[in-house]
């Protein structure tokens, strides 16, 4: 809170303990280059609170002692993804302190131009809003001594050295004698304690959340490695039905389905088991009847949910299944393949495919949560490793130019499955998937960006007729053109697609467009869907990191001369 004394106890923690100090609000004024203000008033407090989140990841990443703006912490999601990060310390002082120091409240926004009573009465309720989420830290220390006091006070607590003669200990969820070697790990971020017991397997490795905010249909997106028990027990607790079935295709079942349904069970829920057909030509009407007729089969009702495990085809149908089943019973996505973390099982669009066209038919149904266990990649093919690996450049290439530089220092750690580099990547991009759609749940226009790639990508998969070309393939090869037109189209600097394309190749994706004729090409996308009048939103580069889209007509995206064996 202000006057807690953040900005005066920071420093001093920070030199105590040979850390960098950060204030997130200076930081990301520095880093956007203008004040916090314009970034308000210019992109909105989504963009801010994104920026802000970027750098508490920048901060914690080196293990800086971090000084978080005041709304930080009530953000959704925030204090789970900042106990994910570090050890959050609360300082805590009387609101008669803390009118005190902030005096005549200059230089608070939040407080200026009220008289002392409307500060006073204003501050109590900014406090009586975050109570909850301060509750959320791991230690709470009475702020109210003085400086050097609570400096010491915390780095004894971050120590784990028992707690003297004073209050504020922290009531930390922990028993003392545990908390000290928890506690350093996370300063340290050292984010994967080795599990040293079967019955660890999974408790003692990080873990990663994000937080799809969409209202009352808001979930989280939970990441961990080697923890799909856990994860059952969890679907149970919050589900809340008495009935699930998992729905899956033979190969992931057969690994993944016993752990999952141990997980369910002991959460105390009847576990059904669906198969369904492997392969995209299964998101049909056909199988989608046969799915409400294996519920019936099962005695599922209104108080059941579906356990939607295995790739974005698994989801889409099943999630399609739930949506309509009964007017729609709660479901839970486990994906499995790379494309669907980062992508499918997130943003609620599920649905079948017809036989004129693909996802024809569908619904948004939210899932309940997003569970995700990076260790059943271990299975997944490589090439379907680097094919979901290109919709998570995708996203990096239109949002985030950090998590795409990360991609440039660790793409091979993250196809060679090292579970820190899955963790960091995944979740990245989990969470760019999820602002996206927080911020635009039924694609009026943000959404769009996420086309980035597919306008092309689509057609070449067409004229495969979605044969022997992976989807992410597809888009591997229409990102690159993409960026190709972005530099000719005068948006992006000269250079984004070089890099973008050296990206690609590195993951192990194609980059050359399948040689026909331009005419074959223009009329593939002139009858793709995302058109509208007589423009197609085409999603273009304004740099790495960064998008927006313009209306071009077919002939204009590819335009007279065009040859696909000479890109762009
Ligand atoms: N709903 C959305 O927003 C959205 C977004 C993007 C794509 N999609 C849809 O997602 C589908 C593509 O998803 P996908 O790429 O995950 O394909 P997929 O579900 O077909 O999975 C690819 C292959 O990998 C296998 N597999 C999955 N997990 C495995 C594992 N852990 N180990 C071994 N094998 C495994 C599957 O059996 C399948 O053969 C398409 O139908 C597409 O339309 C939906
Ligand atoms: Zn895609």
């Amino acid at each position: 809170m202000m006057g807690a004394g953040k900005s005066t106890i920071g420093p001093r923690l920070a030199a105590r303990l040979g850390r960098r100090y950060v204030d997130t609000d200076q930081d990301v004024e520095q880093c956007a280059g203008r004040t916090i203000a314009e970034i308000f008033a210019a992109e909105g407090e989504a963009r801010f609170r994104a920026l802000e989140r970027e750098a508490i990841e920048r901060a914690s990443g080196d293990g800086a002692v971090v000084a978080l703006g005041g709304g930080a912490i009530a953000q959704p999601g925030a204090v789970r993804r900042l106990r994910a990060r570090g050890v959050i310390v609360h300082l805590d002082a009387p609101i008669g302190i803390l009118l005190g120091r902030i005096g005549d409240a200059a230089g608070r926004p939040l407080l200026a131009g009220l008289g002392p009573r409307e500060r006073a009465a204003k501050l109590k309720a900014l406090l009586d809003a975050r109570r909850a989420h301060y509750a959320g830290a791991h230690h709470r220390v009475d702020a109210s001594a003085a400086p050097d006091d609570v400096v010491a006070r915390i780095e004894a607590l971050l120590a784990g050295r028992p707690a003297r003669n004073h209050q504020g200990d922290g009531a930390s969820a922990r028993p003392p004698g545990k908390a000290s070697k928890a506690m350093k790990a996370q300063v340290r971020r050292t984010r994967s304690a080795k599990p040293t017991s079967a019955k660890l397997r999974g408790q003692g490795s990080r873990r990663a959340s994000v937080e799809v905010a969409l209202a009352e249909r808001s979930y989280a997106i939970e990441l961990g490695h080697d923890w799909l028990e856990t994860a059952g027990r969890r679907m149970v607790e919050l589900l809340e039905v008495e009935k699930v079935a998992i729905v899956s295709v033979a190969p992931v079942a057969r690994r993944y389905a016993p752990l999952l349904a141990r997980g369910l069970a002991a959460g105390g829920a009847r576990v059904g088991r669906i198969l369904v057909p492997d392969g995209d030509s299964a998101k049909n009407l056909r199988e989608l009847g046969r799915l409400y007729e294996r519920f019936l089969d099962q005695g599922m009702d209104r108080h059941s949910a579906v356990v939607a495990l295995g790739g974005g085809v698994v989801g889409d149908l099943s999630g399609f299944a739930a949506a309509s089943f009964l007017r729609g019973i709660p479901f839970v996505q486990v994906p499995t393949t790379v494309l669907s973390m980062v992508d499918a099982s997130i943003g609620g669009k599920t649905g079948v495919n017809l036989s004129r066209g693909k996802n024809l038919v569908g619904a948004f149904h939210q899932p309940r949560g997003v569970f995700i266990d990076t260790a059943t990649l271990a299975s997944l093919p490589m090439r379907e490793r680097a094919a979901g690996v290109a919709e998570l450049i995708k996203a990096a290439a239109i949002w985030d130019e950090a998590l795409f530089a990360w991609l440039e220092d660790h793409i091979e750690a993250f196809l060679a499955l090292e579970p820190e580099a899955l963790l960091h990547g995944l979740e990245r991009a989990c969470a760019i998937k999820a602002e996206v759609v927080s911020r635009d749940e039924r694609e009026g226009g943000l959404r769009r960006l996420l086309n980035f790639g597919h306008t092309l990508g689509h057609a070449i998969e067409k004229h495969a007729r979605y044969r022997g070309i992976l989807h992410g393939e597809a888009v591997a090869i229409g990102m690159i053109f993409a960026a190709e037109r972005s530099e000719a189209l005068g948006s992006a600097p000269v250079g984004t697609a070089a890099r973008l394309a050296a990206l690609i190749e590195r993951a192990g994706l194609p980059t050359a467009i399948p040689d026909r004729p331009r005419q074959a090409y223009l009329s593939a996308i002139g009858v793709d869907k995302k058109r509208q009048g007589s423009g197609i939103h085409f999603v273009v580069l304004k740099g790495i990191g960064r998008a927006g889209t313009v209306s071009l007509r077919p002939e204009e995206i590819l335009p007279s001369g065009w040859r696909a064996n000479r890109r762009a």
